[in-house]
């Protein structure tokens, strides 16, 4: 089937770095990096990044962009055929419906804060009233699922337009305003009391904190936040041109990944330690109780910068949100779409309901279904299990022995250099790193953590 093309190479990267930029950087790298000793966990996390994200991210573009097909597709072919091959684009097709489920709901919680924030709900409200509007929020049997049901519409509409007129142009307008807001959020914060004592939390490392576990969870969130493991940046590669430089994009998607993480620490650490009795490592409910409680606070005095500073932050949220789920989207939308001959819309459509039935049970669990268990989990906790402990580093490690071992070494070098028109002095390192490196890393990790 002739594919369509992401038309730039900018809208290539963008469209990527949109998929890796969500509220894997906003929401959960703060809330991690709160619990986990900050610096230290940081530098652990950029470790993991540069040495398996960065490689493996570039083995799922080799992969997608090689034969410009469907993943199950790719995996065959670039096999020499082996039919065994084309399960992995299971993992698209499967993975895009569990992440999108449980992600919709906390993307709809987002959409749901800037819609507050914008009615001027949240103004003047006591921190005991924070904390009991957003279990009163977060339990209700209807609220989160129709906002969840809002933001997978949105989502839908624009994976059904296609991959130039939707998700490249969405990346294309979504991503410049993230970084405008990103900065301005950047600028207010440094000028708070508490910026001092923010940064030197967010820059200091406390190895105490480190054990086992944070190792685990610093893989975990490099591979969540820069989107690898799940093919999905697979997909997206099969719509790369011939001549995008695949370790350049890789490399330029994983810096600003990093960049945005850091500085949604920026902006939230200096804000959280200018109001006494707050402490950083509040977890979940950082983003949605600490952070409107602290907003308000700090500019007491200022409603007007209060209700500015809340509503940036909240709308760089569901932008961040929203070009990572339009990615998860189009994770099963394509598999349909190529493997089974769907007209795109009709793909979308039926993915977008199954997400909203999905999520609906995962929206729940935090009210009606929290007693409803699998495994002692919750829906909502179960699909983040299945995706983030088992589909992800099954995903990395099939990848990386798949384009380590399986794949022609011809083949491989051609799509690094672009066919010998571009140098490759990296290409040792990364082929040592994906052939033996990562697969014993993600191996060892994935056995201490199920
Ligand atoms: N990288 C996204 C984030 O940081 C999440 C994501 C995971 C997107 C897997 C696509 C696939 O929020």
């Amino acid at each position: 089937m002739a594919k369509e093309n992401f038309g730039s190479k900018v809208g290539a990267i963008l469209a990527a770095a949109g998929s890796a930029v969500g509220l894997g950087n906003i929401w959960r790298f703060p809330t991690e990096t709160g619990e986990h000793g900050g610096a230290a966990f940081i530098i652990i996390y950029v470790a993991f990044m540069l040495l398996l994200g960065v490689p493996i991210m570039v083995s799922e573009f080799v992969v997608g962009r090689h034969s410009q097909r469907s993943v199950s597709e790719s995996f065959c072919m670039m096999s020499g055929g082996r039919r065994i091959w084309r399960l992995m684009g299971l993992i698209p097709a499967v993975a895009g419906f569990l992440v999108l489920s449980y992600y919709a709901v906390v993307a709809g919680w987002t959409l749901y804060y800037t819609y507050a924030t914008a009615t001027g709900q949240l103004a003047g409200k006591t921190p005991e009233q924070f904390v009991s509007d957003f279990n009163a929020f977060s339990s209700d049997p209807v609220q989160p699922l129709v906002w969840m049901t809002i933001l997978l519409i949105i989502n839908g509409l624009i994976v059904a337009l296609g991959i130039n007129r939707g998700i490249e142009r969405g990346a294309k307008i979504m991503m410049p305003l993230l970084f405008i807001f990103i900065l301005i959020l950047v600028g207010c914060s440094l000028s708070l009391p508490g910026a001092k004592d923010g940064l030197t939390f967010l820059f200091k490392p406390d190895f105490s904190k480190v054990d086992g576990h944070v190792v685990l969870n610093a893989m975990g969130q490099a591979f969540f936040s820069l989107s690898v493991g799940l093919c999905c940046l697979c997909t997206y590669a099969c719509y790369f041109r011939k001549d995008v430089n695949l370790m350049k994009d890789a490399v330029s998607v994983g810096t600003i990944d990093t960049m945005v993480a850091i500085l949604s620490g920026i902006i939230i650490f200096p804000a959280v330690f200018s109001v006494p009795g707050i402490t950083p490592n509040e977890g979940f409910s950082l983003v949605f109780i600490t952070l409107p409680n602290v907003f308000q606070q700090v500019f007491a005095s200022m409603p007007t910068l209060a209700y500015f500073f809340s509503l940036t932050f909240y709308l760089l949220l569901v932008m961040a949100a929203l070009t990572s789920s339009i990615s998860m989207l189009e994770m099963p939308v394509a598999y349909f779409h190529e493997n089974h001959h769907m007209s795109r819309p009709v793909a979308t459509a039926i993915c977008t309901i199954v997400c909203i039935v999905l999520g609906a049970a995962c929206a729940l669990s935090f009210g009606k279904w929290s007693n409803i268990q699998i495994f002692g989990m919750t829906f909502f906790a179960l699909f983040d299990y299945i995706v983030c402990n088992i589909i992800m580093p099954l995903g990395a490690l099939l990848t990386c022995l798949f384009v380590g071992w399986v794949v022609d070494e011809r083949v491989l070098k051609d799509e690094l250099t672009n066919c010998g028109t571009l140098r490759a002095p990296y290409y040792p390192i990364y082929r040592f790193i994906i052939r033996y490196f990562a697969p014993i890393c993600i191996a060892l990790i994935f056995i201490n953590c199920i």
